[in-house]
């Protein structure tokens, strides 16, 4: 494990209902970086990002935030979550959504200010959430998750039904994020938004099938966008298994853990 991550998950396995999402994932976060945890749907990122704020039962395995087991009470002002789908109060104001998060968390009353203006919605905090635009609706789920100022900072595909241009202002208010520190992890299951990204988790089926940069994984499949370069991964990915491998695949089962081999 790298030092200083601001995620370690080691043999984290998750149950949900009868389906056994994650049998044994390990995996690293850097801090201070955009990750993308990116793959189809269904494949776990929403169940790992569960994990990762502590809000997902798990099966067995640990999972560490800055330092800090899942969860915890340390974490709750530290680690912010933006749910898939905007966690908003409708019939409340921008604003109103703001000041109530606030209070909850113990946050300065000054963060609902600075954030309106982090995410340029001072014009519409006195709106009622349920009125203003799809595109702003994404702005305000981003303001929520920056009050009390985190330093991680989970986003569930927040960019989903966003028209391109949108889409790149939010991508520009995480690069801001993260040049001010601040540790962001977005999911999401558009490929093109790897480019984005400066480290890149790639997922099928509940493994994580490539640790890697946006440059390595075109270098390492020799292709020339993100799109190609996951479906060569996924190719891959089906002839190791099919052989009985796991070589282009860096996780290693519980299996060849107990067993010893590599
Ligand atoms: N509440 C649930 N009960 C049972 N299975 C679930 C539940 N939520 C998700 N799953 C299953 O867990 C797997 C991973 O889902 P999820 O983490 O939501 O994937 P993603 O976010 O990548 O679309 C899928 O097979 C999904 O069907
Ligand atoms: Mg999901």
């Amino acid at each position: 494990m790298m030092n200083n991550s601001a995620v370690e998950v080691t043999d984290l396995r998750v149950r949900r209902g009868t389906v056994e999402v994650f049998d044994g994932v390990d995996l690293a976060i850097p801090r201070g970086q955009i990750t993308g945890l990116l793959g189809p749907s269904g494949c776990g990122k929403t169940t790992l990002m569960r994990a990762l704020v502590g809000v997902q039962r798990i099966a067995g395995g640990t999972v560490i935030v800055l330092g800090e087991p899942a969860g915890s009470r340390q974490l709750r002002r530290r680690v912010a979550y933006g749910t898939q789908g905007a966690a908003v109060y409708g019939d409340l104001t921008v604003r109103q959504n703001l000041s109530y998060l606030a209070s909850v968390l113990g946050a300065p009353k000054s963060d609902v200010d600075r954030v309106l203006d982090e995410v340029g919605l001072r014009d519409q905090a006195g709106q009622l959430a349920d009125s203003v635009s799809g595109g702003q609706v994404t702005r305000v789920s981003l303001a929520m998750a920056l009050v009390g100022s985190p330093e991680l900072i989970v986003l569930d595909e927040p960019t989903v039904g966003l028209d391109p241009v949108l889409r790149v202002e939010l991508w520009t208010l995480f690069r801001g994020l993260a040049e001010r520190g601040v540790t962001m992890i977005v999911s999401s299951h558009v490929m093109d938004e790897a480019q984005r990204c400066d480290r890149l988790l790639l997922m099928r089926s509940g493994r994580i099938i490539a640790d890697t940069t946006p440059a390595a994984l075109l270098a390492d499949t020799n292709t020339t966008d993100a799109e190609a370069a996951f479906l060569a991964l996924i190719e891959r990915d089906t002839r190791a298994r099919a052989e009985g491998t796991s070589d282009g695949v860096r996780r290693r089962t519980r299996r060849d853990r107990r067993e010893g081999s590599r």
